[in-house]
């Protein structure tokens, strides 16, 4: 019977092959425990000399890291095994003899790590990291669909800047300009006009050159957008929403959370509601915290938003930020027209802002008003324009960073450990 590491557990007492890797191994004279792995999972296989023949037992104990093979062998139930099964090998069929495998055991540096991405990804902490990210996809679609939203896909070349130019990655359409996608809201609008409900899953793009923990290149980010919601009811959905992803992964990724040692009882408090603070509050608590030099209309930075993160068990969202220092599509507070109705969610723990969202401007005049103030002219924004001409209506709609949301569930601190293949400011390889 052929099966995978995950699935083993449902074959106790029973003989089954597995395709898998050689991870680590450790021999002595009569027994060879060997550290396998397949993608699904790891498990240990005991090879016993007496049990196999010579032959076998020669291969288990010279066989080289990464080197693939079908094993054969009994499931057995192992309390001292992290998995809580292991193999008892009785054939091995050698597939590939990997030589010289670059990622040994011993400790290596982030540099070299990173470029041998294609092979580090194998190693158990990398493996737990993505199976995060995984959950994280999984749970976000499953929280999607069953609250009657549609999956959209905008487009990832693009006409317009969604953000502010300052970011944009330029390329030739033929004989056009046209940028890669920094967000794909502009479009998830137009959807929700459409749908009603919508959400996006997809790769952005920014030109940043930040070179920090919290910042790629190339970042997947999920945009919902929703039609008739205001910034408060879009809050709740946000709450709820990181809520679910979070108990989800708690719920189906224990083995993961383990590997990577993450202190799960912080995650375990989080749950909507979540606090918040408007900006002005920020300010004054950032005074009282001694950064004396924050001034009114300022963003924040990294450690700004840990600071004010401390103070918080859950994640806290700051709320009505200054016009300046916003996108122009934000809506003004109608009791103040110098701050807008957006908030951004910060996470504990010092891993930033995971979340930016607002309501969006749904007046034709004052949107105008506000492209004339970015110098947003010219046809590749008159389509958005039209959203407000036809039928507009209060809509609300926010972004969630994937990468900063994997790093937070997962303890790992830098970004680049949660995307596969990352691209940073001096890395494209592999
Ligand atoms: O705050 P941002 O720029 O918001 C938008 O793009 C909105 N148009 C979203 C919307 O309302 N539909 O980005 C949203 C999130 C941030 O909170 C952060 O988590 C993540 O995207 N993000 C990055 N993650 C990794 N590297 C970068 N360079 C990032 N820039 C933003
Ligand atoms: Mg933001």
């Amino acid at each position: 019977m052929k099966t995978t590491i995950s699935q083993s557990p449902q074959f106790i007492e029973q003989t089954v092959t597995i395709g898998a890797w050689l991870a680590n191994k450790r021999s002595s004279g009569k027994i060879a425990f060997l550290q396998l792995r397949d993608g699904t999972g790891f498990i240990q296989g005991v090879v016993v000399k007496n049990d196999v023949s010579e032959e076998t037992f020669q291969l288990a104990k010279n066989m080289n890291q990464e080197s693939s093979m079908y094993i054969t062998g009994k499931i057995v139930e192992d309390n001292r095994s992290p998995f809580g099964y292991e193999m008892q090998v009785s054939n091995i069929e050698l597939i590939h003899e990997a030589n010289d495998y670059p990622i040994t055991p011993k400790e290596h540096g982030t540099e070299f790590l990173m470029d041998h991405r294609h092979l580090w990804l194998r190693s158990k902490r990398q493996h737990a990291v993505m199976k995060i990210r995984n959950e994280i996809i999984r749970s976000t679609y499953q929280f999607f669909n069953d609250n009657g939203y549609v999956k959209i896909d905008p487009p990832i070349l693009t006409g317009s800047s969604a953000e502010g130019t300052t970011e944009l990655f330029h390329t030739k359409y033929f004989d056009e300009e046209a940028y890669l996608s920094q967000s794909g809201q502009l479009y998830m609008e137009a959807a929700a006009m459409a749908f009603g409900k919508v959400f996006s899953f997809g790769p952005t793009f920014r030109a940043e050159k930040s070179k920090t923990r919290r910042h790629l290149i190339e970042f997947w980010m999920i945009e919902p957008e929703m039609a008739f919601v205001d910034h408060n009811e879009s809050l709740e959905i946000q709450e709820q929403y990181v809520s679910f992803v979070v108990q989800s992964v708690l719920e189906n990724c224990k083995l993961e959370l383990s590997v990577l040692e993450r202190d799960t009882a912080k995650l375990e408090k989080i749950k909507a509601p979540f606090p918040r603070i408007s900006y002005d509050h920020a300010i004054e608590l950032l005074k009282e915290k001694g950064f004396d030099d924050i001034e009114w209309g300022e963003d924040f930075g990294a450690p700004h938003e840990t600071a004010i993160a401390e103070n918080f068990e859950q994640p806290v969202f700051i709320t009505n930020y200054p016009a300046e220092i916003k996108a122009f599509y934000m809506k003004p507070d109608p009791d103040r027209s110098d701050v807008v109705l957006c908030a951004d969610l910060i996470a504990p723990e010092g891993y930033g802002e995971i979340i930016g969202g607002s309501q969006r401007i749904d007046d034709l005049e004052l949107m105008m008003e506000r492209y004339e103030q970015h110098g947003l002219t010219g046809e590749a924004y008159e389509w958005y324009l039209e959203l407000r001409k036809y039928g507009s209506v209060p809509h609300s709609g926010f972004g969630l960073g994937l990468e900063r949301t994997v790093a937070w569930l997962s303890g790992v601190d830098h970004v680049r450990e949660t995307i596969p293949f990352p691209r940073l400011l001096n890395r494209l390889y592999p």
